[in-house]
Formats: C-alpha cells, sequence, structure tokens
C-alpha cells in the first residue's frame, strides 16, 4: 500500500472493491486531499430548473426534447437539497437564473423570484452546504437576446447593473461568485458552429466581440462583488474557463498540426488573456476551471462522438470516449501546472464529468481525473474544491436528456420525474465523507 501524505492516514487494508465502491487494484494508494477541499456538485438553471423564458425554451434538442420542464427543480428544489445532503457534499455551484429576475434594462428585481433563490440558499445553509453561485451560464433574458446579446456593449453595462442589484441581496447568503460559466463554449458556439441559438456559423467577428465584452464584465463585476464583500466569509470571485486540449491525432499530418494549434490559440489562449491578461487578473480572487478532456483531429475531423462519431469505433482507434469527448485525465494535471505558473490564482475545478449509461466507466474516469489532479496538488497547486458535473441526469443544450452526466438519476420519462441515487452517487458520498480516494 502507497500512502500520498497531504494528511497522514492509518488504517487502510486492501479488500475486493474500495472505499470507493471502485474495483480493487492489487497494489492500494490512498490518496489524502487538504482538510478543507470543498467536494461538490454543479448544475445550470435552464438544465434542471424548467420553466424558464430564455433563449433556450423553444429549443428543440437533437432528441425531440426541450429544457421548458427540464428535471422540474423549479418547484423541488427542496428534494434536490436532500440529494445533496444524500450526497454528502460540502458546496453545491448552482445558478441564479438572470431571465427570472429582471424584466428590463434597470428594472427592480423579481421580488417572487429572489425570495425562492433565497429560501434555496437558506436550505442550503442549514444543510451545511456552502453555495457558489454562477451569474451567467449559457442563458440571457429575452430583452438582452432582442437587443443582439453579448454583441452589444450596453449588455456589459445591464450585466453589471443586474449584478449589483443582485449581489446586494445575496451577500448574506452567498461568498463565492462565479461570473461567466464557459465564454468560450458559449460565444463558439453561439457564433462559430451553429449549436446554440441563434444557430449562426463563421461569425469570426461576432466571437471576438462577444469575448471582449463578457471579459470587461468579468473585471467590473469582480471589482463590485469585491468592494461589497460578503457578510457569510472571505468573498471569492472568478469565471470558469472550459480548458479543452486540441491535438492532432497522427504526427505526420501538418494540417492537423495547424487546426489544433489555432484551435488552442483561440479558444484557450486568446479568451484566458481576454479574462485575466494585464490588470485584469487583479480582479479575480481564483480561477474556476472546467476539465473534460481533448479533442484530437485526424484529417481535419475531430474525432470525438458529438462529433457524430461512435464510441465504441472510436475506443479501437485508442481514442477513449465518454458519449461526448475523449477523456484525457493526464491534461488536467499538465492544466493545472501550467496556470498554477502563468496566474498563481487559487483554483477550483469547477466542472468535471462523464457521460455515459456505465458507471464503472464513470467511475474509472472520475478516479484517474481526481488522481491527476491529486499530482497537481502535490507540487504546489492551490486546487481548493472539486464540483462533479452533475448533481443530477438534465438537459445537456442541444442534445437534450440524451447525455447522462448524473450522480442522482432522473426518470424522464415518469411525469413525477423522480430521482434515484446512482452508483456513482454511493461512490462520490464515500469520497465526500472521507475526503480521500483509493486506487
Ligand atoms: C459544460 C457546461 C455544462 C454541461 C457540461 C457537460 O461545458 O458548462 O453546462 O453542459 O459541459
Amino acid at each position: 500500500m502507497i500512502v500520498s501524505d497531504l494528511e497522514p492516514t492509518d488504517d487502510l487494508r486492501g479488500a475486493a472493491r474500495d472505499r470507493n465502491g471502485f474495483h480493487n487494484a492489487r497494489q492500494e494508494t490512498v490518496l489524502n486531499f487538504p482538510r478543507h477541499f470543498l467536494w461538490g456538485a454543479a448544475t445550470a438553471p435552464t438544465q434542471i430548473e424548467g420553466h424558464v423564458q430564455n433563449e433556450w425554451t423553444n429549443v428543440v434538442a437533437r432528441d425531440g426534447n426541450t429544457c421548458r420542464l427540464a428535471c422540474d427543480s423549479y418547484h423541488r428544489y427542496a428534494e434536490d437539497v436532500e440529494w445533496l445532503v444524500k450526497l454528502g457534499v460540502k458546496a453545491y455551484r448552482m445558478g441564479v437564473e438572470w431571465s427570472r429576475l429582471q424584466s428590463a434594462p434597470g428594472a427592480a428585481l423579481n421580488q417572487k423570484e429572489l425570495a425562492r433563490y433565497c429560501d434555496l440558499l437558506d436550505r442550503l445553509k442549514q444543510a451545511g452546504i456552502e453555495p457558489m453561485v454562477v451569474l451567467h451560464h449559457f442563458s440571457n433574458p429575452p430583452w438582452i437576446t432582442a437587443s443582439g446579446g453579448w454583441l452589444n456593449r450596453k449588455t456589459v453595462d445591464a450585466f453589471v447593473d443586474y449584478v449589483g442589484k443582485l449581489v446586494g441581496v445575496l451577500r448574506g447568503h452567498v461568498r463565492l461568485w462565479n461570473t461567466f460559466n464557459e465564454p468560450d463554449t458559449y460565444a463558439s458556439n453561439t457564433y462559430l458552429l451553429g449549436e446554440f441559438p441563434p444557430f449562426l456559423k463563421r461569425r469570426f467577428l461576432a466571437f471576438r466581440t462577444v469575448i471582449a465584452n463578457m471579459g470587461e464584465a468579468h473585471e467590473r463585476a469582480c471589482r463590485f462583488i469585491r468592494a461589497q464583500g460578503s457578510e457569510v466569509g472571505p468573498v471569492g470571485v472568478g469565471f470558469s474557463k472550459n480548458w479543452t486540449w486540441f491535438h492532432p491525432f497522427r504526427n505526420t499530418t501538418p494540417w492537423d498540426h495547424c487546426l489544433a494549434a489555432m484551435c488552442d490559440a483561440i479558444f484557450n489562449q486568446w479568451v484566458l488573456r481576454a479574462f485575466l491578461g494585464g490588470r485584469r487578473k487583479d480582479a479575480s480572487t481564483f480561477l474556476g476551471l472546467n476539465y473534460y478532456g481533448r479533442v484530437r483531429f485526424a484529417n481535419l475531423r475531430a474525432l470525438v462522438p458529438v462529433n457524430g462519431l461512435c464510441p465504441q469505433r472510436l475506443a479501437g482507434m485508442g481514442v477513449v470516449c465518454d458519449d461526448m469527448f475523449e477523456r484525457h485525465p493526464g491534461g488536467l494535471e499538465t492544466i493545472l501546472k501550467r496556470l498554477h505558473r502563468r496566474y498563481g490564482l487559487p483554483v477550483y475545478l469547477t466542472e468535471h464529468g462523464a457521460a455515459s449509461a456505465d458507471d464503472e466507466f464513470r467511475a474509472r474516469d472520475l478516479k484517474e481525473n481526481l488522481a491527476a489532479l491529486h499530482r497537481a496538488i502535490s507540487h504546489g497547486v492551490d486546487v481548493r474544491g472539486f464540483f462533479y458535473w452533475s448533481l443530477l441526469d438534465n438537459f445537456e443544450w442541444q442534445f437534450g436528456f440524451s447525455k447522462k452526466f448524473g450522480l442522482i438519476a432522473v426518470d424522464f420519462s415518469d411525469a413525477k420525474l423522480p430521482r434515484k441515487m446512482k452508483p456513482l452517487g454511493h461512490a462520490y458520498r464515500t469520497l465526500c465523507q472521507e475526503n480521500r480516494l483509493t486506487l
């Protein structure tokens, strides 16, 4: 048995199945996580709440479903908090939906909707669960969309106005704020790839403008939030960068090298600079990282299931994927170390997860990624927490209900939308309770 000491441990023995519910290897390695490490789960309003009025309301996903009811968490949030308690998480990364709260530029916030979010936050507090609140997660109020969305500079002012009003009320409940979730994913799917409403393609200038406006809104929101502080502890604020590695599948195809380098330059480097470059770096107190894996190109074709390729066929080529992207756990250690060297900010892993009906596959994926994260911590990277995507099976944007990311299953074929703990949920609970991972 090997024990990796971020903190000392004592009585660990082998068994047919280990403490995390995973199959046991011959030799055990026990990885302890830092004492106050925040184990959490994540969701987003459009994906779970239902009854939203934003640009997704009328979108019919590839599986024929819409987000109109989603998991109906709008009504069942109390039950969802109970599931968080059953999972034993210490933190919950949740969104607050702008379109519910403000009906016009500069308008006062809707008190009824605000009260619902406050009740949710109160319940989390009673359960001892720390919220991290996301302010923008791929959706906008209809009046923002009608005026050009994030292409319009006035949206920056409108967002800062909204954040000012919201933070003024929620600073009594919240200390961790996440301004933007994956601005790169939002801008590329909306304006380059035609995957998010209004489904536009190849609008490179629009992509650039949206990122620039969001970068500015991020800086202004951060400065405001920090000046306001929080009644419940030291305030923290950052945005969540999706990090995807882009690599050529073969070394012998220079065009794939070029495409991979171009994607990295635009979606990773340029977006990071827009949010953390120059004096903007001092605005954030942490960096959120969403990490799923990588995309490899073979003759300019992305080798990933979201591109219509079958995971089994890809596995035959040595490209191991969940139902969406290639897994690349080692890349998590590399990117954490690199971001640490470049920015020196504390990091929260604000999303990682796998979509699959096979929970053993998901358990292996989780374990391998957490081992990589642990190696980064051992090398001095200040990682403060990990949020599994997702608490619930939910509405996965353009793919609808077909991608199963939940720790808790939701049966969408049953009008009552019953929830049920999955095997991975049980394993995650052990991890949260013991604060250590047995390999
Ligand atoms: C991320 C999104 C999240 C979910 C996961 C699978 O890019 O932030 O809403 O869709 O991917």
